[in-house]
């Protein structure tokens, strides 16, 4: 990546103790090549993954490892290198340094470093997904976030000891995109909608052809769920249900986990009475009329499933306005986008819909990229181009606006 987005920026990288840590070899590269003068703290930890030498050579300045370090301490002590940072960036940031950040430990210098300091902090976690997942983790987590503390990643995928889920350090090149002027401004939002309970649905559903087979989508879930993170870090109280998607939950936001469309309208209408509704899942329109009890086999040369209608949960919710302000729906198109879209408004009663044109290249159902259009009756919106996350900040964005409208 040769952008140059992070010119003249001092980046502390405070290098955590877990496996990832190798990867902060190559965070180093990056930020040097995005322009960032970078200089290495390391925990005992992470010593034992890398070794400061190895940041050294990278960032072309010493590693810092200890608050006892007499001669580092005489060249640039800890509470000036503190302050020499425009931006602190914790990557791996392990579930114990998260713990020691959210209440405010200074036992040794990373910890001692990130208090001491007024420059904004960034955390890219990497643990394990159970440690992740673990309520004291994600209390850490909504702490920090409440804090102001950016936190990019963990990703899903394979983690190193064999298991899978959310846990993986974001990549470099990734980490180093989202420390651009552009997110750290969307870091800073105000709360726009506190008081405000949003319930989001997102994701595929998957309908039951028998015990072994079902009707499935694309869908990945991404959209839906960096839509309930905004308008969570805009305040909102934020219910997701969500269809059989392994996306992490996004930091308190309340996950539902559904299957089918009956399973997804079920567990929308238990989460209300709410003020908006985001229809960002990908419901499936039919299902089976019956799905068999055990495994359909095989037998004539061809198959005929019987399929019904599932209920339009959008249009459900919007005719029933009570309390509703604001009902939101999505529609993928492959083509004639705004007068598919303007149709569905319409029909559904919607106060706004997000079309989005699938079926091409980067964008759509599994790319983290995505291009839009938001319609309401009177007007249009579209949407620059870009990933999944800041699209769902300026969707949230118009949503606050439309709401005060
Ligand atoms: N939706 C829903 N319940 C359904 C089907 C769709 O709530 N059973 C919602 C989706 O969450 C999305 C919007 O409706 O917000 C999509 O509209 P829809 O008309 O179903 O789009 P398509 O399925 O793409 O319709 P078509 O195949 O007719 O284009």
């Amino acid at each position: 990546m040769a952008d140059d987005n992070l010119k003249g920026q001092r980046v502390l990288l405070c290098v955590g103790g877990g496996i990832a840590a190798y990867k902060a070899l190559e965070l180093v590269r990056r930020l040097r090549e995005a322009g960032a003068q970078v200089q290495v703290a390391m925990t005992a930890g992470a010593q034992h993954f890398v070794t400061p030498l190895s940041f050294q050579a990278l960032s072309g300045s010493p590693t810092r490892t200890t608050l006892w370090d007499s001669a580092a301490e005489a060249s640039m002590g800890h509470i000036e290198l503190a302050r020499w940072a425009d931006r602190i960036l914790i990557a791996p940031a392990t579930a114990d340094l998260l713990a020691k950040l959210a209440h405010g430990f200074a036992d040794d210098l990373v910890t001692t470093l990130c208090l001491a300091t007024t420059a904004p902090i960034t955390v890219a976690p990497a643990m394990n997904h159970r440690m992740w997942g673990h309520p004291a983790t994600q209390a850490n987590i909504a702490t920090l976030r409440a804090r102001g503390v950016q936190v990019i990643g963990p990703e899903d995928g394979p983690l190193a000891e064999g298991e899978s889920g959310p846990g993986r350090l974001s990549e470099p090149g990734a980490i180093v995109a989202a420390l651009s002027p552009q997110a750290e401004s969307a870091v800073a939002i105000d709360q726009a909608l506190k008081g405000l309970k949003v319930v989001v649905s997102a994701g595929p559903t998957y309908e039951d052809l028998d015990p072994v087979r079902y009707l499935g989508n694309r869908s990945s879930g991404k959209m839906g769920f960096a839509v309930a993170d905004s308008a969570r870090r805009r305040g909102a109280e934020v219910v997701l249900i969500a269809g059989p998607v392994h996306l992490a939950t996004p930091a308190g936001v309340k996950r539902v986990d559904v299957r089918s469309a009956a399973q997804m309208r079920e567990a929308v209408f238990a989460a209300f009475p709410a003020d908006i509704y985001i229809g960002a899942a990908a419901v499936a329109d039919y299902t089976p009329r019956a799905p068999a009890a055990n495994k359909i086999k095989k037998s004539n040369e061809s198959l005929a499933l019987d399929l019904v209608r599932t209920p339009d949960i959008l249009s459900e919710v919007a005719a029933q306005t009570q309390g509703l302000k604001l009902v939101v729906g999505f529609a993928a198109e492959t083509e004639n986008v705004a007068g598919y879209a303007r149709g569905k408004l319409v029909a559904k009663h919607l106060d706004l819909i997000v079309a989005n044109r699938v079926g091409v290249a980067d964008g759509g159902f599994e790319s983290d990229q995505n291009a839009m259009t938001a319609y309401w009756q009177d007007g249009e919106r579209v949407f620059n181009p870009g990933a999944k996350t800041r699209l769902a900040d300026d969707l949230i964005e118009l949503i606050v606006e439309r709401l005060n409208a």
